[in-house]
């Protein structure tokens, strides 16, 4: 059966995507908030005829919250309805996506005739309509070309990003590169990325990347690394651009010394989050308050354990770490990878709370001057100040009743202990 055919009998949205699934004969598909994803293609669908700038303009508000969260995005957007579809190269949407004068909704479902006028003028040239009822085999054929071509956008490697990507880089890259020395790690990966694939995009780093045929080889001084087997390289280069911008590019060098692989073991307190929740928190981070958050406000996690939360931060200058236990004080000061942040001792329940349930900053004199002079700056709208960003994994307690006495609480009966008897209550 053609398209055509499989669309005039179709009864619900559902029908719409699977007829176009079959006709295109997608491979590894997806559905959820994007109606149908594939790595090379994404597809908003509609039952009803409905104008392809409101699609797009849907599919847009998508594509946008996954490149905040570094996540890839695919080479080709399409939409489609009963009647009709249309095509068009991401690249050319690109620059919307940035756009600081478009009013970008809190859902694609949000997205209205307002918004579809704002992104009319920078894409209407670039999407192709075709209607399925005398077009179907040029639509088909321009969309099999588009996912055969396999064009993906890749996720740039910013300052704020750093972090995450070097540890995914350890893990799919550096692992099979048998490095001896733990330091090498850092120096191997600005090596890969500060290279286009052919040529060094900056030189004199203390590591080079060569290729012998398609074959990556690192070379440090007298020693040589070759991968143990290419297949997270390839998937690796397949999420991240490389190089970085150019503006970029210094910057991230000056944060070489602080990157060095995650050892597991110094990342795991008492009551310690997992580094996964805290990649994913991060995601998410990004795509709420921006690509360039970690420049812009100040992170105070006042319940820092054994400071995961701030272990995928890449501007440890801007972040401050205090929590109850002095020995978890002591294990972040050792951790090189929070080297640059302030990091105290600090009960934030019951330091520094007044009698009239104030914050005096004076009574335990435990808050750094910086970080005292950051919020009060921040209170005054000062100009400049930066915004506080409260950054917790809080300790889990309820008060049962006000003397919180009840031990109802099992084995975390401990736990739950005198909750309503801090200062804050
Ligand atoms: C859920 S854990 C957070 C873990 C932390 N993100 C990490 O990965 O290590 C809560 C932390 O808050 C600390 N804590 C509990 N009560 C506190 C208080 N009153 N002031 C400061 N820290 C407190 C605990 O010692 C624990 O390390």
């Amino acid at each position: 059966m053609s398209l055509v055919q499989s669309l005039a009998i179709a009864r619900t949205e559902e029908d719409v995507k699977d007829a176009y699934i079959k006709a295109l004969g997608l491979k590894g598909v997806f559905k959820g908030l994007v109606d149908i994803q594939t790595p090379e293609i994404w597809f908003e669908a509609k039952e009803t005829p409905t104008p392809p700038l409101l699609m797009f303009a849907q599919l847009l508000t998508y594509v946008r919250a996954a490149r905040k969260r570094g996540e890839a995005i695919p080479g080709f957007l399409c939409v489609i309805d009963r009647e009709k579809a249309a095509l068009m190269a991401t690249e050319h949407a690109l620059p919307l996506l940035d756009d600081k004068a478009i009013v970008w909704p809190k859902s694609g479902s949000a997205a209205d005739k307002a918004m579809a006028a704002q992104i009319a003028p920078t894409i209407e040239t670039h999407f192709v309509l075709y209607q399925i009822d005398g077009y179907e085999a040029e639509f088909i054929k321009a969309t099999k070309d588009a996912v055969r071509e396999g064009r993906i956008i890749r996720t740039p490697i910013t300052p704020d990003n750093l972090r995450q990507v070097f540890d995914k880089w350890v893990a799919m890259v550096g692992v099979e590169l048998g490095v001896k020395r733990q330091a090498d790690y850092a120096v191997l990966f600005f090596a890969d990325i500060m290279h286009d694939g052919r040529n060094e995009a900056m030189r004199n780093l203390p590591a080079r990347l060569l290729f012998n045929g398609d074959k990556p080889v690192f070379i440090i001084g007298a020693e040589q690394y070759e991968l143990a087997s290419e297949r997270g390289y390839l998937n690796f280069w397949n999420i991240y651009h490389r190089p970085p911008e150019q503006k970029h590019r210094h910057y991230l060098l000056e944060r070489r010394d602080s990157l060095l692989p995650m050892d597991d073991q110094k990342f795991k307190g008492a009551f310690y989050t997992p580094l996964h929740i805290v990649d994913k928190a991060y995601d998410q981070l990004a795509a709420t308050l921006g690509a360039d958050w970690q420049q812009k406000y100040i992170v105070w996690d006042m319940c820092a354990g054994v400071g995961n939360l701030e272990a995928k931060h890449s501007n440890l200058r801007n972040v401050f770490m205090s929590t109850l236990d002095q020995e978890d004080v002591t294990i972040m000061r050792r951790n090189p990878a929070f080297a640059g942040a302030e990091i105290f001792q600090y009960d934030y329940l019951n330091d520094d709370v007044t009698d009239f349930g104030e914050i005096d900053y004076n009574l335990s004199g435990k808050v750094p001057q910086a970080l005292r002079q950051a919020i009060a700056d921040a209170r005054e709208g000062k100009k400049g100040a930066k915004p506080i960003l409260v950054l917790i994994n809080p300790p889990y307690a309820e008060a049962m009743n006000v003397d919180n006495v009840s031990g109802s609480g099992g084995d975390n009966a401990e736990l739950k202990k005198g909750v309503s008897k801090t200062r804050i209550s």
